[in-house]
This record gives structure tokens, sequence and C-alpha cells, in this order.
């Protein structure tokens, strides 16, 4: 692959005008291929095919990971797992598309994720049913909540899903069509200590994965019970300044005025300074259990800002409402993760009322936040060894060796290009392998010759012995190769 251009990187004659230029997630060259950063952002007319590439690329807003990317996404990957297993979330998994009406009842018809993002699939003649590509995962997860039966368990289910999301949203660094997210959900207890114990949570993945100064922002927005009273002291704030609200804000100011309060357009930055606030139209209900989560917070030791204009995108979310940013950063589209309490949705699927709480937490920006702060962690995946020989037209000896070798449990790869000795031995330090087996006449008498490409030194050892001698080596230098038996 010509590292001229990473697949969806702009070109000269591009006519948007993305910000496409920072580094690549994982940033390095990948096992010898160069690439720039794609960030999901593509150009708007190919020229690729002028220059002799290929005329066919990821669709708009979508990105390749590309080895060095895809294993930064891994180490996240195991982070999330060790972290649900310790705290008690177990993994499921739920379909990429689902009815339409999942999401339209369970996230909301009159948000923008619903209205606009998403990706509707059309529909067969010969099935009545309308899928659409899942934009999250807590509607999904709560229609097989009840499907499943699930509120026959003990209380709460609490269940851990991670995989890729879909949004049709416009594309820019952070933003894609298709992201990964991994979001946790507990679903049959009320909190507040809950809540808690999930802020927490959140936060310990991002210092966790290595990333460090992430800043929790907290609000509560209320439940049926307070909401509509706030929502109207909302109109009436803005009723009388609606010639000064932008098209968008003014539609929404009658169907969903919460909207207003996280809307991305500057000119409502003033507007909304001088908006009633939520916190003081809550319930008293609303406003103990907001209390308490506080309190448990604070005996956690964990910091947090209030925000009172975090109402969150989705419809579906009661009281306590959190997103989690890079220190300095605000704005939904820098949010690494957010989520709530949403008592009121598994009634809203078909079940009987249910609370509910979880987040999902956006793994492509925590990957840009680790490249941008250096911190990504490195491929790693160097074989231990590589089979190299004198012959270099006795690829299938080569190859038989290091199939035995992986047989046997280890990390090794044999190289199989009908090249000279030196060249091969070249090939293995650039792989980064600790040893070469060098395969040559001795083998005639049963032997081969272990070299050690890092300390430099070089001895004989019988190929019966081969595996255990590379596997006490690896163990005495602390070479990461898994044991066996
Ligand atoms: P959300 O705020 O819509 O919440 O998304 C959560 C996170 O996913 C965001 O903070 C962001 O990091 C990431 N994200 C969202 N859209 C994109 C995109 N287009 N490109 C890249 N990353 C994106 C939810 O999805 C709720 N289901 C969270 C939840 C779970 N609430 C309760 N349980």
């Amino acid at each position: 692959m010509d590292g001229a251009d990473g697949i969806n990187a702009p070109t000269a004659t591009s006519s948007t005008a993305a910000p496409t230029a920072g580094p690549s997630v994982g940033g390095s060259p990948v096992g010898g291929w160069t690439h720039r950063a794609s960030h999901g952002v593509p150009a708007a007319r190919p020229t690729a095919r002028l220059r002799g590439m290929p005329d066919l690329r990821a669709p708009r807003g979508t990105r390749d990971l590309l080895p060095s990317e895809r294993a930064v996404l891994g180490h996240l990957e195991r982070v999330t797992r060790d972290l649900a297993g310790r705290y008690g979330y177990r993994e499921m998994e739920t379909p990429l598309f689902e009815q339409v009406s999942v999401f339209e009842r369970g996230i909301g018809e009159v948000t923008d994720v619903v209205e606009k993002e998403l990706f509707r699939l059309a529909p067969r003649t010969d099935e009545g049913d309308i899928y659409a590509l899942r934009p999250e995962a807590t509607a999904g997860i709560v229609r097989a909540y009840l499907q499943h039966g699930l509120q026959t368990l003990p209380q709460p289910v609490k269940v851990s899903l991670l995989g890729p999301m879909f949004r049709h949203d416009r594309p820019q660094a952070g933003r894609y069509r298709q992201f990964w997210q991994w979001d946790i959900e507990a679903i049959g207890d009320p909190g507040p200590a809950l809540d808690a114990e999930i802020v927490e949570l959140g936060a310990r993945f991002y210092r966790d994965a290595g990333l460090e100064d992430v800043e929790i922002l907290l609000n509560s927005i209320g439940d049926p019970a307070c909401r509509p009273a706030y929502i109207e002291a909302l109109r009436a704030h803005f009723r009388p300044r609606a010639d000064r609200l932008p098209p968008v804000e003014r539609a929404r100011l009658e169907t969903n005025p919460l909207r207003l309060l996280d809307s991305k357009d500057p000119r409502m930055t003033e507007l909304n300074a001088s908006a009633p606030s939520i916190v003081d139209h809550l319930c008293a209900e609303c406003a103990t259990h907001f209390e308490a989560v506080r309190a448990h917070l604070d005996e956690l030791g964990i910091a947090y800002r209030l925000d009172i204009r975090l109402v969150r995108g989705l419809d579906y979310y009661t009281r306590t409402t959190f997103e989690f940013y890079r220190r300095g950063e605000s704005g939904q589209q820098q949010a690494l993760g957010g989520g709530g309490r949403y008592d009121g949705l598994v009634q809203l699927l078909g079940g009987k009322p249910t609370p509910g709480i979880g987040f999902a937490l956006g793994l492509d920006r925590v990957m840009l936040a680790l490249d941008q702060a250096g911190t990504a962690p490195a491929e790693g995946g160097e074989p231990l060894a590589v089979v190299v020989g004198a012959d270099p037209a006795a690829t299938a000896l080569r190859l038989r060796i290091a199939t035995g070798l992986r047989a046997d449990g280890l990390a090794a790869r044999a190289d199989l290009g009908v090249r000279k000795l030196g060249r091969q031995l070249e090939g293995a330090a650039r792989d980064g392998a600790h040893f070469a087996v060098i395969v040559g006449d001795e083998l005639a008498s049963g032997d081969v010759q272990l070299r050690d490409l890092e300390a430099g030194t070089q001895r004989t050892v019988r190929l019966d012995d081969l595996a255990r001698e590379l596997r006490r080596a690896a163990a005495s230098h602390h070479h990461g190769t898994p044991e066996r038996g």
C-alpha cells in the first residue's frame, strides 16, 4: 500500500474543508505500511484514481482500523472486560439492527438521533418490519431484557456490551457514522448508591485506559412529576425571546424545549445563561435522590462538576445524568462518554415500571485522546522467534519447524521468502523477534542454531529441545510468551 493516502484522507481537490490532518489513531506505521489519519472524513470527490490509487473507499464517516489502531481498541476492550468482571457486569450482545420502533419509542422521536441520524434500512417487500442500524445500545438491551424475561432474575440485571453503533451525522474528527461504544446498564435498582457506583466505574475506565484528566459533569433532570413544570418555566423563558432563537431551536421550543439547553448553536449561549435551572425545580423525591448521589460520590472521593445544562440528547433520561470530558473541553461533540438514569424506559418499551441506569463511553474518542496524549499502547505481537535457513529454497522445512513451535504455544514465524540468509535475519530483526532459529547443515544430526538477536549470541540446540529452550530463554528474558501446560 502506498503511504501517500490513507483511506479517506483528503485529496488536493477535496471540497470538504473537514479537519483531518491530525495524527492517525495509533499513530505509527503499520507493519511496514505507512498511513495517514483518516478520522473518517473522506474527500468529497476522490481523485485517487488519477494517481493510480483504487477509487473504492470506506463509506463516508467510517474508517478502517489498521492493525496499530485495532491494537489500541484491543487494549480498551481488555480494560472494559476486566472492569466489567470486577464490577459484576456480564457481557451480552444485541443485533446491530432492530425494529425501528425500538429506537423511536425508546430514544424518543423528537431527538437528533432518531429524527436525523438513524440509518434506516430499506424495507424488503416480503417483510413487514422496518429496521434501523442501532445508534446506541440502551434501547436494544432493554428490549432484550423484556423479551427474555430478565425481570424474573435477581435485580438489578447488570450487563456490559461493546460494539459498533451507527449514526448518520455530519462526519468530523471524533464524530463518525460508525463508532464504538462500551455500554453498561444496571436495570432494576432505583439508586442512588448505584448511580454513584456507575459514575465511579466510568471514571475508573479512563484511568485504567491510560487517560488522565477526565472530568465528570453531573446533573439531575428530574422525573415526570417535576419536569413538566420546569419545561413550562423554560418555555416561559424562551417564548418572549423566540425571535432570537435559531429556526431549529424555535421548533424545539414546542416539541422538546429541554434540548435548547444543550444546543450546539453559539447564538444560544447567552439565551441559555439566563434560563431557569432544573435543580431549582426538582420535586422533593428527585432532590433527595440527587443529594444522595452526590453524598455517595463524595464518600468515594470522586470529584465532579455540577452542570445544570447537562440534559443529554436522548429522551429516556430521568434524574441523574452525567458526562465525561477531557478537562478544558466541553460540548456534546467532545464528550468522551455519558449516561444517566432511565426509570421510565422499561415501561415505555412495554414492561412494568422498572428503574435503570447506565452509560456509554465512546471508544473512538478515547483512542483519539490517547493518541494526542502520546499514551496509546504499542501494538505488540512481535514473534518470539523467526525460523530462517541457509538454503533459501527450503521453505517447507522452515514452515514445518515454525508450525511445530506454534503447535507448542509459541509465537513463531517462518521466513517464507526465497532469499539469502542475511536478508532473512534482517527481516527477523525488523519484525522485533527475540530469537532466530537458523536451519542449516546441522539439521542432519538433529540440531539447529539458536541466535539471540538482542544479545547477539548464538548456540546449538537439539531440534527436539527447541520449544523448551525457547520457552526457558523467553522466561528468563521476561518475554511475554504464553506458557502452556
Ligand atoms: P450518547 O451520549 O449518545 O449516549 O453517546 C455516548 C458516547 O458515545 C458519547 O459521549 C461519545 O463519546 C460517543 N459517541 C456518540 N456519537 C458518536 C459519534 N457519532 N462518533 C463517535 N463517538 C460518538 C448513549 O449512547 C446512551 N445510550 C448512553 C447510556 C447508556 N445511557 C444510559 N445507558
